[in-house]
């Protein structure tokens, strides 16, 4: 199977941004992290700050992959279009996040995102991603079987 990690504005700075609430983790660690919980599925792994470029990206993911796992970062709480992007989506998508945006500010408790994902995974640091990860092969696998 092939799996798309997207990740949202600002995480191209994780490591030093934010680190007491994001991590010391690099979005290069990120990635590492990734792709062994991808146990040989190929794991197809980008950042934009751009929204547009997160939308074509999700757009790709339609014919090219078999899950998707998605930190949209601060767009989750603010794009529609995103969501729109989603829902045209029949592959199952994973929701991350680094922190627990619920235990957060009230405006990180609403997601635009969750909306079209299959299910969300917070609050863990970079180990989020890896549980991610691996609930996205386990729904790609349990589709194709
Ligand atoms: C984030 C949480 C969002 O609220 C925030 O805007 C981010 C990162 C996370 O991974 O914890 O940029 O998605």
């Amino acid at each position: 199977p092939v799996l798309y990690v997207l990740n949202g504005p600002n995480l191209n700075l994780l490591g030093v941004r934010e680190p007491h609430i994001y991590g010391r983790e690099t979005l290069a660690d990120v990635q590492a992290i990734c792709e062994r919980a991808a146990e040989g599925a190929t794991v197809v792994f980008r950042q934009s700050n751009r929204e547009g470029e997160l939308i074509d990206w999700v757009q790709e993911a339609r014919t090219e992959a078999s899950a998707l796992v998605l930190n949209p970062a601060g767009y989750g709480h603010t794009s529609i279009a995103l969501l729109d992007a989603l829902k045209a989506l029949t592959i199952p998508v994973v929701e991350c996040h680094l922190s627990n945006p619920a235990a957060r500010e009230d405006f990180r408790a609403h997601s635009y995102v969750s909306l079209a994902a299959t299910g969300i995974v917070s609050g863990f640091g970079a180990h989020s991603y890896e549980l991610a990860v691996q609930a996205a092969l386990r729904l790609a696998r349990e589709r194709s079987a």
